[in-house]
């Protein structure tokens, strides 16, 4: 069969400028490219190997003849246009939430769960960043030493919340480097020289905001562990990319800091960087613009049996976007 037409729905995005940038570097198959944005920035041009591209205006029709859609746009607007794409006879690989959670409809790390992309009926969606490298860090620890407890403190770059508020710290930079007042849109307090502990909308119900919901809620439906324990606790922070978790897990089975080091280090994806004496952990920096999970800072937590503490980095517009994305397309046959 021919190489597949690939369609970019939110290619004017940060999390499609990446994925465009991955198809490019794994030399993904592809016959074509059509990049698909609002009608703001429909007509303008991006490049795509070497080419200028011009975007398309994602109407229900402009799917016609595409083999798989690649969608990184507010969940409003996939839950609107992804039928479509299916319709017209496209896998849809979707990082918004707007599918995660329907039960027919996969959650896929491929190096964690790949067959449950048997099951797809058109829509394979790509879980939330920091579920992705909280997930890939948990998983050979679960294999090894069975996992039933889980409490994670993010913190969270701009990029997570896309390219205009990456704009804003830039700008908030600016403007308190110039002692003028910071101007706030996009992000929900001044994020430049703060911390804020509110990433997306706050649930009434319990508390939680939904991105500490969608950590807790994936991460049993990857892992297949529906009893799992999970309490997040989501901060944003002024990086512009890479998320860095610290997190704290209670295995089932005794569990020691060298056996959690052996099984994440010939975990695929994984980079275990974790050195004291050297002062050797990873970074923000470090993960930015690459796809490894990176682990530090591993050791017993002191305050339970069996719990195990770690550190871990990744770069959220990569493995826990774009490049998550485009190994679920590698898995496909077309
Ligand atoms: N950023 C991350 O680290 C990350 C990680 C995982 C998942 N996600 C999810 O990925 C999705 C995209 O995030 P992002 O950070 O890339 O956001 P973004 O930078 O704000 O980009 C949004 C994209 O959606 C397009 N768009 C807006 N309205 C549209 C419409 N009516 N029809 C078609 N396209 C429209 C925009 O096109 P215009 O240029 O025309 O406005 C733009 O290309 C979100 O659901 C987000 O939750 C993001």
């Amino acid at each position: 069969m021919a190489d597949p037409l690939v369609g970019v729905l939110g290619a004017t995005g940060a999390v499609g400028g990446v994925v465009l940038e991955v198809l490019v570097e794994r030399n993904f198959p592809l016959r074509d490219l059509i990049p698909l944005a609002s009608s703001r920035s429909a007509g303008t041009t991006i490049n795509f190997r070497g080419q200028d591209l011009t975007v398309r205006e994602a109407t229900p029709e402009a799917f016609v003849g595409i083999d798989v859609v690649f969608s990184a746009v507010d969940s409003d607007i996939s839950r609107e246009l992804a039928p479509h794409a299916v319709a017209a006879g496209a896998v849809v690989i979707d990082k918004t939430s707007a599918w995660r959670y329907d039960d027919d409809v996969p959650l896929v790390i491929p190096e964690v769960n790949p067959g449950d992309i048997e099951w797809h009926n058109g829509i394979i969606s790509c879980p939330n960043c920091s579920t992705i490298q909280m997930v890939m860090a948990l998983t050979p620890v679960e294999r090894e030493f069975g996992i039933q407890r889980v409490i994670a403190a993010t913190y969270q770059s701009v990029s997570g919340a896309g390219a205009a508020a990456m704009q804003e710290l830039t700008h908030q930079t600016a403007a308190v480097a110039a002692g003028s007042p910071p101007a706030v849109e996009i992000l929900p307090r001044q994020i430049v020289q703060n911390v804020v502990p509110e990433v997306e909308s706050f649930r009434p119900e319990d508390g939680y905001t939904s991105e500490e919901w969608k950590m807790a809620v994936e991460t049993r439906k990857i892992m297949h562990l529906p009893d799992l324990r999970v309490s997040a606790t989501c901060v944003r922070v002024p990086v512009y990319r890479a998320h860095s978790e610290a997190i704290t897990v209670e295995c089932t089975r005794p569990v020691d800091p060298d056996g959690v080091r052996a099984a994440l280090d010939s975990f695929p994806g994984v980079r275990v960087v974790d050195d004291i004496a050297q002062r050797s952990y990873p970074t923000a920096l470090d993960a930015s613009d690459n796809d490894d999970v990176w682990v530090g800072r591993i050791r017993r937590d002191t305050s339970s049996d069996n719990g195990i503490v770690m550190w871990v980095v990744s770069d959220n517009l990569r493995k826990g976007a774009a490049t998550n994305s485009v190994q679920i397309a590698e898995l496909l046959s077309f």
